[in-house]
Order: C-alpha cells, then structure tokens, then sequence
C-alpha cells in the first residue's frame, strides 16, 4: 500500500465485530473472576482512561522498564535494520509507539520500509498514535489494526519482509500458557525472512521490582483501580474502590510481579452483566495483573518449544532490561498450533 498524500488520514481497520470481541471478552472475565485467586482480566486496563494513565506510569522514574528498551533499541537499531531489511514494521499492543520510533528511524534510513502496522485492543489510543505516525513519517503507509494479539494474527497483511515488534515488556502480562499459545501462533505466522523483536524485563532484585510498581504517587494503583472502574461501567459491576486495598507484590515462586487488590473485610460483588455474584473473604486477593520478569534460558526455553530462536540477545548497560530478536527455525519440532480466530479466548 502506498499513501499518495501526506494529507490522507491512516487506514483504521476494525477487526471482527463488536459483538465478537465483546462476548469473548465477557466469557473470559466470567471465568477469570471464579478461579482461584479471582482475576479481572488486564484488558480491562485498557480503556482512554487507562491507556492516559499507563503513558504516565512510563514517566515514572522508579519505573526504568521503557528507558532501558529504548537505551537497548537506541544501540541497536541501525544492526536490527541491517538484518531484518523489514518491509513491514507491525508492532504488536503497540499503544502509543513511542520506543517503536527508533525502529522506524532506523528501517526509514535502511530505505526498505514501506509499512507500518501498530495493532491494539485500545481503539482510541491506536487512532492517535497511527495518526501521529503517519504525521511523522510521510512517506510510509499506517494500517493499524484494532484487535486482540491473541486472536487476531491472521489480520497481519502479509508479503515482503515483515519484523513483527513485541515491545514494553507486554509479554510478560501472559501467563506461561498464554504465551506458549501467542510463540506457536506467531511462529505459524512467520514466513521465511519475517522476525520478531520481543522487549523483555529481567528477573532483579525484589525491592527495585515493587518500587516500580508502587509508586509514592499512586499513579499505578490509579492505573490499576481503573479496571475496577471499567467493570463497573461496562458490566454493571458494583466493585466499591474503598473495599479493595491496591498490593503489587513479587512472587519468588513464578517470577512475577502480582498485581491487584486485597479485600479489606468480607464482602458481595455483583456482576449484572455476567450474572455473578461474587463473594469476597477479608483479604482475598483480586489480581488484575502480572508482570513476569524473565531469565535467558527461561525465555530460550520457551521460544524453542514454539519453534523459535533467539538470534540476538541485547541487554541496557544495567543488564535490567532484554531485547531479542527471533527468527523462525527452519526444522520445527514443536506440535502445531491451531491458527489463533480458532484458539479459546479465555484466559484460563
Ligand atoms: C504494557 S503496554 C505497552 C505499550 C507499548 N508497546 C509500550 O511499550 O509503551 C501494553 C499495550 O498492549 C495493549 N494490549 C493489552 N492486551 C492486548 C491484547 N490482548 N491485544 C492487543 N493489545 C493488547 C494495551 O492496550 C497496551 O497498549
């Protein structure tokens, strides 16, 4: 696709209907609020609010996780074009695209690329960062995608070189399963001369971890109540914000950041939307979030099982913050995913 005026407004393709994303959306929630610990799906992060709110929290100084990417991306960025000549830069929960800038700098210069492709559940965010992109960068096509990275793969245009960029740590909010899933599906979807750039936040010191997300400001514990807010208004949910106390606490056993609520005395929540009513002990977690925090083998491991390589490891000076760049293998030995429209929505 090529714009033929740097007037032209960028192309917003809506994936699936409404309704689609909707009920799979309410039936993951269904269930994710009767597991064990109860969990309100992270997407329910995302509304304009949240995604506003989550642009502050990457300003944050205890939060160091995009200032290293971008030192690791600023470093490596011209070797990146080199290598992966993309013709397509997509970039997976893209939000704002603020560190994909320095990707698009370095493939603009490179002289190959022709196409970005930012794809995200937040529709009004995407709008605005494609917008601004495409102000920036004239002479590329914007295409972004409204959609969810767990479903909606397919709707990647295809043909030419494609780097398909995983940036802010955002893998790390998937569980082991979930992520095993997303690799399959992405390695299903690479063709012979695509990459990925996944965006990584390392395993480091406890205390470091939870300053980053219990900041004196409480402008994560606004990010995170916000979730609260927005199943109280789109599922009629009657969460009281006084009846939950805001914990991100580091989990040594999974290796991850556990982020949510603590009920502060026994207590009902009714759901009207999905038709529960949910009864809440004295301190009873509500997670809303993880954040894992990776080793290399670790991430390694998991990357091979898709049928993966890590090509390129990069790390900031501090060593806290990871970049890889993966390439399809040419024998895969994993079991084939199915392609992601027929996956289960479902968190589970
Ligand atoms: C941690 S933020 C990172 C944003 C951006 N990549 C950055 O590095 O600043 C996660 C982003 O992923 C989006 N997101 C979360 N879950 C998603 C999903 N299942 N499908 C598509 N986008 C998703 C959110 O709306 C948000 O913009």
């Amino acid at each position: 696709m090529s714009r033929t005026s740097t007037e032209e407004r960028p192309r917003v393709d809506v994936v699936g209907t409404r309704a689609d994303g909707r009920a799979a959306l309410y039936e993951a929630t269904f269930r994710s609020l009767q597991a064990e610990p109860k969990e309100l799906p992270a997407v329910w992060l995302y509304d304009e609010r949240g995604s506003r709110l989550y642009e502050e929290i990457t300003r944050l100084p205890a939060y160091y996780l995009p200032r290293r990417e971008s030192e690791v991306l600023r470093a490596r960025a011209q070797e990146i074009a080199r290598r992966t000549k993309a013709t397509t830069l997509a970039e997976l929960g893209a939000g704002s695209a603020n560190n994909t800038r320095v990707l698009l700098d370095a493939l603009g210069a490179a002289g190959a690329l022709e196409r970005f492709v930012p794809l995200d559940v937040s529709g009004k965010t995407l709008q605005a960062s494609a917008e601004t992109i495409a102000a920036a960068y004239p002479r590329i096509a914007v295409q972004a995608i409204v959609g969810d990275f767990e479903h909606d793969l397919g709707l990647l245009p295809r043909g030419g070189r494609r780097l398909i960029a995983f940036l802010g740590s955002t893998i790390g909010n998937l569980y082991p399963d979930q992520r095993a899933r997303l690799l399959g599906a992405l390695a299903d979807e690479l063709s012979p001369g695509d990459s990925l750039l996944i965006g990584i936040d390392l395993v480091k010191d406890s205390a470091r971890l939870e300053e980053a997300y219990n900041d004196p400001g409480g402008v994560t514990e606004a990010f995170v109540r916000n979730a609260l807010t927005a199943a109280n208004r789109e599922l009629e949910a009657t969460f009281d914000q006084r009846q939950f106390a805001y914990v991100a606490r580091w989990d040594p056993a999974n290796e991850w950041m556990d982020i949510g609520f603590h009920a502060r005395e026994t207590h009902t929540v009714s759901v009207r939307q999905l038709g529960l009513e949910l009864e809440f002990e004295e301190a009873e977690p509500l997670r809303v979030e993880i954040s894992s925090k990776f080793r290399r083998e670790r991430f390694e491991r998991e990357v091979a099982r898709a049928g993966l390589a890590v090509a390129s490891w990069w790390t900031d000076r501090a060593g806290d913050f990871a970049v890889a760049l993966v390439l399809p293998t040419s024998t895969r030995s994993r079991t084939r995913f199915h392609r992601p429209r027929e996956q289960s929505a479902a968190r589970s």
